[in-house]
């Protein structure tokens, strides 16, 4: 992890927040690759969720919501970690993560000084809305997506004419007090939720569970992600969530140990039964076509971390090689294994030599593939060393323009995973990238 989170800095993924007054706790900032990494991971996840699927349709509801919601959500009472805190070196800790003989000594893991007796902490930031700082003007910030979708389903329903079985995604801020927050962006303060509820008739749900816990596995494999890094965990009854009747998380094996990635819950029908009570307004569905039957439809959650499933893809990408290339057997490489769909930079494109017009063809070359797909242009040190940037940095494809360039208008196509080069007509460059991202299969 400490390899990874130092090469997030040094090429512009990701930074600690407020870094130059000593850092903020729980948040981090984004950089120029790590933002287009972000926000591919969630065009990837959009277009699965929605495009690829007729009878789901976004949202991008307000993170500020009525504080009712979190009363109705069972946020307020139940959103809870047990803490406890080190009498003598004021240590913090999850009671549920330091082991039962401490627990029970009351002895802290780290000076074995007295611990205070457990008690629950909720994990929603609060604040005020408007001048007066008084009980009526609590706001929280979300601790979850999903709220936003459920006091939405009627409008959505209305304005878009959906029919049950049918889902909303989203994808969004949420905010959690989190008492321990290490490994890098997995468990921060601050962070994205990647959201999809699908609403179903009662009776219904068990099955729909099924099919969605499949659908998401699926899609970590088109990703391109070792799958068995992959592995299913199901909660027990003492780790369900208050509104969750069946729960899986899908794992994944971070250099830390396995650790929730996503996950895939039967809500049932306690989220819009509470809102109807809380609101007192109808939310049951009107099935007209089954002689206008009324329910509350139940809930299919999938609920994946967006900044996690950065860390995932970072993580999973990661490799270290020896490589022989220009003889010299000790050469090593950093090299990220983005899926081309995923990858900051598509191609980059680099002249041999800055002299000879080969820099000012790289530059046309350039300026034609930029319409189409994220492109990098260096033209600074030796070629190998500019292709070691480029790996490091996850690009797929360098295309090297060279002498052999001016006189029969070919250029060398350098795949990252393989370091195999090939010639290919510059004409042909756009058609050919196209078809290596639609066509790329992980071999390392
Ligand atoms: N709406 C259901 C829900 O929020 P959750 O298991 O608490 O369920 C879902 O969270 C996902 O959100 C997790 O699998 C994880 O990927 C991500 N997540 C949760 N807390 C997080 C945190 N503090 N930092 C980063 N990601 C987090």
């Amino acid at each position: 992890m400490e390899k990874i989170t130092s090469l997030a800095k040094r090429r512009g993924f990701v930074y600690q927040s407020s870094e130059i007054y000593g850092g903020q706790n729980g948040a981090w900032d984004y950089g120029p690759l790590g933002i287009e990494l972000k926000n591919r991971i969630a065009n990837a996840w959009w277009k699965e969720m929605t495009q690829l699927h007729d009878d789901i349709v976004g949202l991008d509801a307000a993170i500020l919501m009525h504080p009712r919601t979190w009363e109705a959500s069972g946020h307020v009472e139940n959103f809870t970690d047990p803490l406890v805190d080190c009498k003598n070196c004021k240590a913090r800790f999850r009671a549920d993560q330091i082991s039962e003989e401490n627990l029970t000594a009351k002895k802290c893991p780290e000076c074995n000084g007295e611990l205070t007796d457990t008690r629950k902490f909720n994990l929603m930031f609060k604040t005020h809305i408007g001048p007066a700082e008084d009980t009526a003007s609590i706001i929280y910030l979300r601790p979850e997506t999903a709220q936003g979708i459920y006091i939405n389903y009627k409008n959505i329903i209305q304005s878009s004419r959906m029919k049950i079985p049918f889902g909303i995604a989203q994808i969004g801020k949420a905010f959690r007090n989190e008492i321990v927050t290490k490994n890098f962006i997995f468990r921060t303060c601050e962070f994205e939720q990647m959201e999809m509820q699908y609403f179903v008739k009662p009776g219904a749900d068990d099955e729909w569970f099924a099919e969605w816990r499949k659908r998401r596995w699926n899609y970590y494999e088109k990703l391109g992600i070792k799958m068995d890094h992959l592995r299913w965990h199901q909660h027990g009854p003492g780790e369900l969530a208050h509104y969750a009747k069946e729960a899986y998380d899908i794992e994944y094996l971070f250099p830390m140990g396995w650790r929730e990635l996503e996950g895939i819950h039967n809500r049932t029908d306690y989220d819009l039964g509470r809102h109807a009570m809380y609101s007192g307004k109808d939310l049951q569905y009107i099935d007209q076509e089954n002689n206008s039957a009324r329910y509350i439809p139940f809930i299919i959650e999938t609920s994946a971390g967006l900044t996690r499933n950065v860390l995932m893809i970072l993580c999973d990408a990661y490799d270290e090689e020896q490589v022989a290339d220009k003889g010299n057997d000790d050469d090593w490489r950093t090299v990220l294994r983005f899926h081309p769909r995923l990858a900051p930079i598509t191609a980059a494109v680099l002249p041999l030599m800055k002299k000879d017009g080969l820099a000012e063809m790289a530059q046309d070359i350039r300026k034609e593939l930029k319409e189409d797909f994220a492109v990098d242009y260096d033209q600074a040190g030796a070629i190998g060393r500019r292709y070691r940037r480029q790996d490091e940095a996850g690009t797929p494809f360098c295309i090297t323009v060279d002498y052999q360039s001016k006189e029969d208008g070919t250029v060398t196509l350098r795949y990252r995973d393989s370091m195999e080069q090939v010639r290919v007509p510059i004409a042909e460059l756009t058609a050919r990238l196209r078809q290596e991202i639609k066509t790329y299969k992980r071999t390392k």
